[in-house]
């Protein structure tokens, strides 16, 4: 299996055997904060997901600032995966940890708007060009209230995704193609959703497809990140973006662009560097400094249908139910006011993705010296290796690019010399923080890992 990714099957299994040792002899303030959760959260985790390292136990966080973590263990670590995304923009920046603690003191969360509220939307509007905004707790709920609002403009069920995406817990797009079959993905009851009605899912970078699922006239929106980024990278092939968007038109269909990950491009996100033109847009994790806050933006014709089903009729008030309690609350408005106006910048922007070139042509070096049959991709301040000589095309091609052990063995030695991935995948992410030495040091470590499990 891992022959033909250019890498020795006992060199593999040799290099896992002595970094899982390793990791157990020095992480064991981790090991026991571990089995102490482990009896009152499953997993011993507060979130599944962070079970989900190749280490035999997580590590438990002490601090963060900048790039850098620290361990309760007392390990410092340059942090590439920033929260899978949640700390793009650093950690403790401290612009946002003053706003949000004078904040804290001045009032959380109080059912009323404050005057952070206009500049942000005005700032939204202006950066990625729809002109009204709301605001939702989490990127997962951002997408439902945005597949929701698409439901009530088009009176059409059915949501369109990509085979290979992910855009949250929401359970209508949890499905994967097996074969030419739709089938819900692990974690989704078979029976929670009537799928043949809510969801359609081709794969990406297919216009035909795209074509036929859009034909009948029944699909109420496209939910797209606009570059795959949650199987490996997958980027949009030249023409495809200009094709999605004239078939949704044509069809009545909406487009909601999920820039979620992809706002690692720029300052505008991939929609204003490549001019797509989204009927509604989706954006979370990174963009309060790390507090939970997601925004979605629409059109004039689609905020008039949301203020209408939001409106009071007399003094009767809708239970409409878009965003929860907490969105939009104070200190959300603040962090995300400060982070968007000084945290955000082109600035920040033009660091991050300079640090990323050099992050590409590290791996890019590591990769023609062995002369391995893999590549890189980049989407800005992103970076994502994977074991292909090409970029896939879809989400069915990258997950028959991924090699789970070859992926855990890469992690688990990196992490030992201090370099954090994001565990999911070979995912790294520049910061305003991160520095040409943070770089270099993964490319040694990538470069010393490389050359134990090369055939
Ligand atoms: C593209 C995209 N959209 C939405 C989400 C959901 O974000 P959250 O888990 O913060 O709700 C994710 C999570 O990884 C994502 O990658």
């Amino acid at each position: 299996m891992t022959e033909q990714h250019g890498v020795g099957e006992r060199h593999l299994d040799a290099l896992l055997e002595r970094e899982v040792a390793r990791f157990e002899r020095t992480h064991q303030r981790s090991r026991k904060a571990h089995e102490r959760a482990r009896e009152s959260m499953p997993r011993g985790v507060p979130l599944h997901w962070m079970a989900n390292w190749p280490t035999p136990h997580p590590v438990y966080l002490d601090s963060a600032a900048g790039a850098e973590l620290v361990d309760v263990d007392g390990h410092r670590y340059v942090d590439f995966c920033l929260g899978d995304t949640g700390a793009m923009f650093g950690h403790a920046n401290p612009v946002v940890a003053d706003a949000v603690a004078e904040q804290a003191r001045a009032g959380c969360t109080t059912m009323l708007p404050t005057e952070d509220a206009a500049p942000i939307g005005e700032e939204l509007a202006r950066r990625f060009g729809l002109p009204f905004w709301q605001l939702a707790t989490s990127a997962t709920d951002a997408n439902r209230f945005a597949i929701r609002i698409a439901r009530i403009t088009t009176g059409r069920d059915t949501v369109l995704v990509f085979n290979g995406k992910y855009h949250g817990s929401v359970d209508e797009t949890q499905v994967a193609l097996d074969g030419d079959r739709m089938v819900p993905q692990p974690g989704v009851a078979p029976n929670a959703v009537d799928w043949d009605r809510t969801t359609a899912l081709v794969e990406f970078n297919d216009i035909d497809a795209l074509e036929r699922a859009l034909s009948a006239r029944d699909v109420a929106c496209v939910l797209a990140e606009p570059a795959m980024t949650n199987c490996g990278v997958v980027p949009a092939e030249p023409g495809y973006h200009e094709a999605l968007r004239e078939i949704t038109r044509r069809t009545g269909t909406l487009l909601i662009i999920d820039e979620t990950h992809t706002i690692s491009t720029g300052p505008g996100g991939y929609t204003r560097a490549y001019g797509l033109q989204p009927d509604m847009f989706v954006l979370g994790k990174s963009i309060a400094g790390g507090i939970p806050a997601a925004v979605y933006g629409m059109t004039a014709e689609v905020a008039e249908v949301f203020q209408r089903y939001t409106a009071k009729d007399g003094h009767r008030i809708s239970h409409a139910g878009f965003g929860g309690t907490l969105a939009g609350n104070a200190l959300t408005l603040r962090a995300l006011r400060v982070t968007l106006e000084q945290v955000m910048t082109e600035r920040a922007y033009t660091h991050m993705t300079a640090l990323a070139e050099r992050f590409e042509r590290g791996v890019l070096d590591v990769i023609e010296r062995y002369r391995l049959p893999w590549h890189v991709t980049r989407l800005g301040a992103r970076v994502e290796y994977l074991f292909s000589s090409r970029a896939p095309r879809n989400g069915g091609e990258a997950k028959r690019f991924r090699v789970p052990k070859l992926e855990a063995a890469i992690h688990l030695h990196l992490l030992n010399r201090g370099v954090l991935l994001t565990p999911f995948h070979n995912m790294a992410l520049m910061c305003p923080a991160t520095t040409e030495a943070d770089v270099d040091r993964h490319t040694a470590a990538f470069a010393e890992c490389v050359g134990e499990v090369v055939a």
